[in-house]
């Protein structure tokens, strides 16, 4: 059988996952499935970069996890684990750290932008948060890895710490790719909608999280911004607002925006949004049901986890025990 091509991707557990995330990253996540082997992985330990208060990161990472699941990531074609379980990457990342430059990390963009929004806390981690990011991906000697626009430099990176140490050494690592999905659909925030919708956005209206009630997406949905109109046009220029609600619809619903123009001429806004709010409901209602069952049979979910660890170590391993033969590392 040919040997299926490997991708690698992680979210840092961060807050409760949003309607954007299904779109823009999750859906992607589980159609690969099919066609690759997957690994996919909260980050907790790079989410102690930042303070956290530690029951929290706890929930947030199993919350993350069930969420993964309910959204249709299959953890048995594919390996969904907690970043933690897995030593190997603390101890790949030791060594990449000797072969990265201060340089090299002091110039990546999210450190700088990190570094600035919280300058009372910019720690060494912090500091090497790309390079862990590199072990992550080379301990599964990964072809491709989905990510957004702002991990790029992180992957740049990946990409030269592997050859750099390929050609000091002898071929270790694979070297990955950047998996940059068909463009998604992007969702706006509800109440400013020029802006993407975001988990740590402070006006909770403007979020759809994939734990709403019914009642919950409904009601934003109704109290959503939208413009001084009164057409159901896909406008994203002008009428952001109405685009974006026209956009959650058709994820909802799979209609195109020439068909829900047309199923919605000459009628008000307060239709449209009351049709919008029903429609994302129904597509949410399976994801939150499931999630919630996850939520409450912790056992279930911790047998899902385990596992998934224990086949990520079982690959890990077997990068970093080459690794540690090559740099000199005594092997008994
Ligand atoms: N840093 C990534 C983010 O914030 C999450 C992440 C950690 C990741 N390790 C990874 C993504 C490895 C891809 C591959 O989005």
């Amino acid at each position: 059988m040919e040997q299926r091509k490997v991708i690698l991707s992680g979210v840092t557990p961060s807050g409760i996952l949003t309607i954007g995330h299904l779109t823009g990253a999750l859906t992607n996540w589980v159609k690969l499935q099919n066609e690759y082997d997957c690994y996919y992985m909260i980050a907790d330990l790079h989410a102690i970069t930042a303070k956290q208060t530690p029951a929290e990161l706890r929930k947030r990472t199993l919350d993350t996890a069930a969420m993964f699941i309910a959204s249709g990531i299959d953890p048995v074609n594919s390996t969904l684990f907690i970043q933690s379980h897995v030593p190997e990457h603390s101890q790949l990342t030791w060594v990449l750290n000797t072969f990265t430059g201060m340089g090299e990390c002091s110039r990546m963009t999210q450190f700088k932008d990190k570094s600035r929004q919280h300058s009372e806390n910019i720690n060494v981690g912090l500091f090497t948060y790309p390079v862990l990011m590199a072990a992550d991906i080379l301990l599964y000697q990964a072809d491709l890895v989905p990510v957004g626009e702002d991990q790029k430099q992180h992957l740049e990176l990946t990409r030269n710490l592997a050859q750099r140490f390929n050609h000091n050494y002898s071929d270790t690592f694979k070297v990955p790719e950047p998996y940059i999905p068909e463009i998604g659909a992007r969702i706006m925030s509800l109440q400013e909608p020029e802006k993407k919708m975001s988990k740590s956005d402070p006006i909770q209206g403007s979020i759809i999280f994939l734990t709403d009630t019914d009642e919950q997406i409904v009601g934003k949905i109704k109290r959503a911004v939208t413009d001084s109109g009164s057409e159901v046009i896909f406008d994203e220029e002008n009428k952001p607002g109405v685009a974006n609600l026209m956009t959650l619809y058709h994820i909802a619903t799979g209609k195109s925006m020439s068909e829900i123009e047309s199923e919605f001429a000459g009628k008000g806004y307060g239709d449209f949004k009351s049709q919008v709010g029903d429609s994302v409901a129904e597509f949410i209602s399976p994801i939150r049901d499931r999630y919630n069952e996850l939520i409450a049979n912790k056992d279930e979910l911790a047998k899902i986890l385990i596992s998934g660890g224990e086949k990520a170590r079982h690959t890990a391993l077997r990068t970093l025990r080459k690794v540690y033969k090559k740099v000199g590392f005594v092997q008994f």
